[in-house]
């Protein structure tokens, strides 16, 4: 039977359709005929790529952004105990990781301007026990990294950046991956950067930067291309109970052709971005803020919050754009909403105003490197009869 080549239904305007030129298909065939699949040179090209892209003295390639968050907490010694300030305005991984090391997240809200984690409410989210800052560049934004940074330095805890959106994005003239202690990207399919699955830790750190390629590897002092390789030992210790975190040279080669592209697909991004603030200007609904001077804007989501005066609820617009083809997204519902959370710390609607807002309200509008300009126009066409049109 043959195998399909494209989804049986495709939607006309699809969400966020990965950007796959025939550079990627050509590495990732090269690859295959190689003999060498998972972790190898490629990786190992990769992180020296993208260290020098970012600027960051070490990059450690991994299966996901949600490895990379572990690791950088486990790398900055947080375990039971300790707490990490972050917002809920966020993907469930960002706290559950913090879970995962034993610790506990402690929410401050967003900044209604910006959406991001907001200085002065994590500085009020500090108690004893807070050992990291876990700020996220939500959409693309980059928050305000220097506030960010002095208030690590003056409390003495570690600064961890969740930039799963975030690679092209400079905060203050200073590129994300060089600002925090760890710096996690993710590469995840319909991410800016992509590798169908993957992240990059970055850090100044060489002890952190060991300690992430070792941890993230089963806990072994060598990994595999060095086993192997024909000036190899076969021998190996394991110095802790590690995980199976580590990227493929399959990722890797889809990751070098998609890294060289990045600046050619922010473009793209960007002229959706000016064809949907021009052409919602007028319409009732809350569009994202200009971006800070010195600071750059990855583009990675394009969300309006859906006021009453539009006459719709958000899920009711939603719906209406699915009816007419048209793929949105929610980003996010804030986490102190979602049953786990509200059952385990006890957390009440009302807590966090400003990300609640954003959580009831928010639609992600399509937006890809590889999406036309007539993609937008529709979107925004259908907007406008929607919240315009039909109510007359
Ligand atoms: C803000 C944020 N953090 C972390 C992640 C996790 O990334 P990954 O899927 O690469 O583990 C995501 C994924 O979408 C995200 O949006």
């Amino acid at each position: 039977m043959a195998v399909p080549t494209r989804l049986p239904v495709a939607p006309a305007v699809p969400f966020a359709p990965p950007a796959i030129g025939q550079d990627e298909i050509d590495a990732v065939v090269s690859t295959l005929a190689s003999g060498w699949l998972s972790t190898g040179p490629r990786v190992q090209e990769f992180e020296r790529a993208f260290a020098a892209y970012t600027g960051a003295p070490h990059a450690v390639a991994l299966n996901s952004c949600t490895a990379a968050l572990h690791l950088a907490l486990l790398a900055a010694g947080i375990g039971p105990g300790d707490e990490v300030v972050t917002t809920p305005l966020t993907f469930c991984a960002t706290a559950n990781v913090v879970l995962h090391v034993g610790a506990t997240p402690r929410f401050a809200d967003i900044d209604p301007a910006t959406a991001n984690l907001a200085p002065a409410a994590a500085e009020a989210a500090i108690t004893e026990r807070t050992r990291a800052l876990l700020p996220v560049h939500y959409a693309g934004r980059p928050v305000d990294t220097a506030a960010f940074r002095r208030l690590a330095d003056a409390r003495g805890v570690a600064l961890i950046e969740d930039a799963a959106h975030a690679v092209e994005s400079v905060s203050g003239g200073r590129k994300v991956g060089t600002t925090a202690d760890y710096t996690c990207f993710s590469f995840y399919a319909t991410k800016n950067l992509t590798t169908g699955e993957g992240g990059m830790l970055t850090t100044a750190s060489e002890d952190g930067a060991r300690f992430a390629r070792i941890a993230g590897l089963h806990g072994m002092s060598r990994d595999a291309w060095a086993r192997y390789d024909r000036a190899g030992s076969p021998h190996y210790d394991v110095v802790m109970p590690g995980f199976k975190y580590n990227m493929m040279d399959l990722q890797a080669a889809m990751g070098l052709r998609q890294l060289a592209g990045l600046a050619r697909r922010l473009a793209r991004r960007e002229a959706i971005w000016r064809i949907y603030d021009e052409g919602l200007a007028d319409l009732p609904v809350t569009r994202p803020a200009p971006v800070a001077a010195g600071d750059v804007h990855a583009r990675h989501l394009y969300t309006v919050l859906v006021t009453p005066d539009t006459g719709w609820s958000r899920d009711a617009l939603i719906a209406a754009l699915a009816a007419r083809g048209i793929t949105t997204s929610v980003h996010f519902r804030a986490l102190h909403l979602h049953p786990f959370y509200q059952a385990r710390f006890g957390f009440v609607r009302g807590e966090f105003p400003a990300a609640e807002r954003v959580s009831d309200t928010v639609i992600s509008l399509p937006l890809s490197g590889a999406m036309p300009d007539a993609d937008a126009e529709r979107v925004v066409e259908t907007l406008r009869q929607l919240v315009l049109g039909e109510r007359a």
